[in-house]
């Protein structure tokens, strides 16, 4: 009996308790939602509450996630117009049935009703939706308001981004103006609607990045992991309503997207529930080529190249002056006017669609039909599928400019341009190179020439380097010291390249933290498909990195090649790498000079040792702070060398999500011209030198008075005789002046604009540890050009092309 009725009572606890539990995501016309109280959702994923944002002490009514600790506001309702105290009030009216935000009566903020209720309630989704509905009715069609039609700068999985032509409804999201103020701010994301509709990203009416349009895999502009691990992508279109969705794969994941007005970007975003942290999948624009427009009408932006700009086949530049200062904005002009008659096309592979502003499109012709019916149109300018997908079907065309293309191999498609049939003669375009150049007498493809001539003339002198060494395949068979490990092993020692177990994303791919069965710590370096290259040669150029072997550089285990999978395997770096202290507020001071001198003197015997001591005579390419990893004694280990001798010359392709970032260490010849030598390895030491001195990065420009860049200020500094103010406020306590005085000298001596002024590693290991007397200062190569007035730090902030354009050329040039 007692048993009996412990268990009724307790039924009735739960029972009353659920009922606590439920009401509390749900309000009643009776009820209110004050300033303190909250709506949590059924199972307790989202809350909506009052909120102030930051360090402001202005009140918003607001949506967060309830489960994760950082205050992340998915939804603002009053964004233009905050709360200044804490009377705010939201209830449903009951005699209007609206639901209404207000301070001391007077209305902040109502929703905009389809119908009126007759007994409305709100509710708080798990879904993070907010709808007022009828109390009896659940059904989502009949919701009579939904936070989910008026985003805020946040969309969440299962909200739709479009129009809705029936109710007038455009879904869009807008960023906040800063952290600390949810108003609208100028950057906006949103669908553009026409024939063929696509999503835009806006700062005020100015296009400023284009996804593409849906080509019914993906948006041809923007990479997507297929099949994605977090999203689920989805289009719709049926003429009443045209939309985009995120949808998760496991609903278990917390992930969202978001426009920034900060970072003038949008993200998605995934909860790491390892790491308390929001972590970024992708960012768009990634880089120059993504900026809208890039390369002006009709021209055709290849991050790959440099410079990135070229004219489509037929066109050329419309101002080449302008054109070769690196400004395209003018873009290119047909050489030749279309006959109409007998025109024919040109096919590019793996484009960026242009902008489909001034596009026609039928879904249910035929590729064949399609080139017909171009043809048939004088105007009609280009043609593609709609849709990619079972060989291609539906029919794009194109009326006028061709807008923002780019060469996107990863989710591009075809593209065909009309041209004269005259262009059309000579298919393998040594006579139209030669007319080109002829015609236009443009420098810039001269010099496209000369790197491409380049290109080839140092393959070609690695291939017979290789051989000189006698490196045949044979030979490497017999001594293949090299381990290789079962992928199944790999895949069991990072969890499946779960992201939780994601260290960052490097050059050529993502590196993956790793524990094998044996206990042994692994980072695990995932290289990207796309790197074209055979596997033995991938083979051969592994085992030839593995012989590389120095205390500063970071050992490399072993590799795994399965099918398309080519893992590296290096040993853990457990203090991360040199970025992480010396631009982070609190780890910085636990570099003290000594610290530091020890780093700066690893790292160039690390260098020397790849530019001479070493068999292969490696130039790095890419030495910067992020890929100086510290071992758990803070020993510096350099990482990612050899690569870009192996898969230079795919780096793009390799990583398409990678951030602009190594601009601020590129020599001026390098950039300018594509050419390197160990003497422009010399030159990013120089930066990276003056970065752990300065504790400032050459990138971050704008904060140095009225200084272009890091090394100029430091420059000017010097000519002032005032070189200590250069050194970071941490170390001035812990370091020998002197010392670091000769080391800012000798860091200038590796920023000499001619490479020959610049000394060769040997010397700056010699000069690092000795009190010879060092040689003059002439000219830092920070002047590289008269346009270079800027530069891009790691996101993409500034709106100048030409400046870009530099930076991302410089990027991607080898
Ligand atoms: C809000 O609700 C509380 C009780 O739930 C009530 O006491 C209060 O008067 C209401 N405030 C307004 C302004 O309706
Ligand atoms: C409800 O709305 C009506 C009409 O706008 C207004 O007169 C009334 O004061 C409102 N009631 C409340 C409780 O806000
Ligand atoms: C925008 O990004 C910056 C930098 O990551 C971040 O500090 C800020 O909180 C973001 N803004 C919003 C509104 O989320
Ligand atoms: C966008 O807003 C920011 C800050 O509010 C401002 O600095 C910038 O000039 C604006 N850009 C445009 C294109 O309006
Ligand atoms: C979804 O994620 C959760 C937690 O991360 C995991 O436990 C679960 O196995 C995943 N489900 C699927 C189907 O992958
Ligand atoms: C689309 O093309 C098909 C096949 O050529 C044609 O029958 C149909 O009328 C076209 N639709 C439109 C809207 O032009
Ligand atoms: C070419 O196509 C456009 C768009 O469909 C149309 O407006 C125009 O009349 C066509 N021109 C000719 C000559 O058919």
């Amino acid at each position: 009996m007692a048993v009996l009725s412990f268990m009724l009572i307790s039924f009735y606890l739960l029972f009353s308790y659920s009922k606590v539990f439920a009401a509390a995501d749900t309000i009643t016309s009776s009820q209110n939602l004050t300033d303190g109280k909250t709506l949590i959702s059924n199972i307790g994923s989202f809350e909506l509450g009052f909120f102030s944002p930051g360090k402001s002490s202005n009140r918003y009514l607001g949506m967060w996630y309830k489960n994760i600790p950082v205050q992340t506001i998915v939804w603002v309702a009053n964004r233009q117009k905050p709360i200044k105290d804490l009377s705010g009030l939201l209830l449903i009216n009951s005699s209007t049935g609206n639901l209404v935000l207000s301070q001391n009566k007077n209305i902040v903020w109502a929703a905009t009703l389809k119908r009126k209720a007759q007994n409305p309630v709100l509710q708080l989704l798990d879904s993070g939706n907010l709808v007022l509905r009828e109390a009896n009715d659940e059904n989502s069609e009949n919701f009579i308001w939904q936070s989910f039609d008026y985003p805020s700068d946040t969309l969440l999985p299962g909200m739709k981004l479009g129009k809705d032509f029936r109710s007038c409804l455009d879904r869009q999201v807008t960023a906040w103006k800063n952290q600390y103020d949810p108003s609208l701010g100028n950057l906006t994301w949103a669908m553009k609607v026409n024939s063929y509709p696509e999503p835009f990203m806006w700062q005020g009416s100015k296009k400023v990045f284009r996804s593409g349009p849906w080509n019914g895999v993906q948006y041809s502009g923007k990479p997507t992991f297929r099949p994605h691990p977090i999203f689920d992508f989805r289009y719709f279109n049926d003429g009443n309503e045209v939309y985009y969705m995120i949808l998760l794969v496991n609903k278990s994941k917390i992930a969202r997207m978001t426009v920034n007005q900060t970072t003038n970007s949008q993200h998605h975003l995934v909860w790491l529930e390892k790491k308390q942290s929001w972590d970024r999948l992708a960012s768009v624009p990634r880089d120059f080529c993504d900026s809208y427009g890039a390369c002006g009408p009709n021209g055709n932006c290849d991050i790959k190249k440099v410079p990135s700009c070229e004219c489509l086949r037929g066109f050329q530049s419309k101002s080449p002056e302008r054109w070769n200062a690196l400004d395209y904005s003018e873009g290119c002009v047909r050489n030749k006017l279309l006959n109409c008659k007998n025109d024919g096309f040109v096919k590019y592979i793996g484009m960026k669609v242009p902008d489909t502003t001034n596009s026609w499109l039928n879904k249910s012709m035929t590729r064949n039909e399609c080139r017909e019916e171009c043809l048939n149109n004088c105007s009609c300018m280009a043609y593609t599928n709609s849709d990619i997908r079972d060989g291609g079907s539906g029919c794009v065309m194109w009326f006028d400019d061709l807008n923002d293309l780019r060469v996107q191999p990863d989710a591009g498609q075809d593209l065909y341009v009309r041209v004269p049939s005259s262009e059309l003669e000579n298919n393998n375009g040594v006579k139209w190179k030669i007319r080109v150049i002829v015609g236009s007498a443009s420098v810039i493809i001269l010099g496209m020439l000369f790197v491409l001539c380049y290109r080839y003339r140092s393959r070609k002198n690695q291939k017979d380097y290789g051989s000189m060494l006698g490196y045949t395949s044979k030979e490497q068979k017999e001594d293949l010291e090299l381990p290789l490990f079962d992928l199944s092993k790999i895949a069991t020692a990072t969890d499946h390249f779960s992201m939780d177990n994601k260290l960052g994303e490097g050059g050529f791919g993502p590196v993956y933290k790793g524990k094998l069965e044996d206990g042994q710590v692994i980072a695990v370096k995932r290289l990207s498909r796309s790197s074209g290259q055979g596997l033995s040669e991938f083979k051969n150029e592994v085992i030839l990195i593995a012989k590389l072997q120095h205390r500063n550089l970071v050992t490399l285990l072993g590799c795994c090649i399965k099918d398309e999978e080519k893992l590296l395997v290096y040993e853990y770096m457990p203090n991360k790498s040199l970025d992480s202290f010396i631009f982070d507020q609190t780890q910085r001071i636990l570099l003290v000079w000594s610290r530091r001198h020890h780093i700066i003197c690893g790292i160039a015997r690390g260098l020397l040792y790849l530019h001479q001591d070493s068999r292969l005579r490696i130039i790095h390419r890419d030495i910067k702070a992020s890929n100086i990893l510290l071992d758990s004694e803070m020993n510096p280990k350099i990482s990612d060398f050899g690569l870009a001798r192996t898969f230079g010359g795919d780096q793009s392709a390799a990583n398409t999500e990678r951030v602009v970032g190594t601009y601020g260490y590129m020599a001026p010849e390098y950039a300018m011209d594509g050419n390197f030598s160990a003497k422009s390895d010399v030159f990013s030491f120089g930066i990276l030198l003056m970065e752990i001195i300065t504790g400032k990065k050459n990138s971050g420009f704008y904060s140095y008075n009225d200084s272009l860049n890091l090394v100029e200020y430091a420059w000017n500094l010097w000519r002032e005789e005032r070189p200590l103010e250069l050194i970071d406020e941490f170390i001035k306590e812990t370091c020998n002046l002197s010392e670091v005085r000769r080391f800012i000298h000798i860091s200038l001596l590796c920023l000499e604009q001619h490479p020959q002024d610049r000394p060769s590693m040997s010397s700056v290991v010699l000069m690092l540890g000795s009190d010879a007397v060092l040689p003059q200062l002439r000219q830092p190569g920070f002047f590289i050009g008269e346009h270079l007035h800027g530069g891009s730090s790691s996101q993409f902030t500034n709106s100048s092309p030409s400046i870009n354009g530099l930076s991302i050329t410089v990027l991607d040039a080898r």
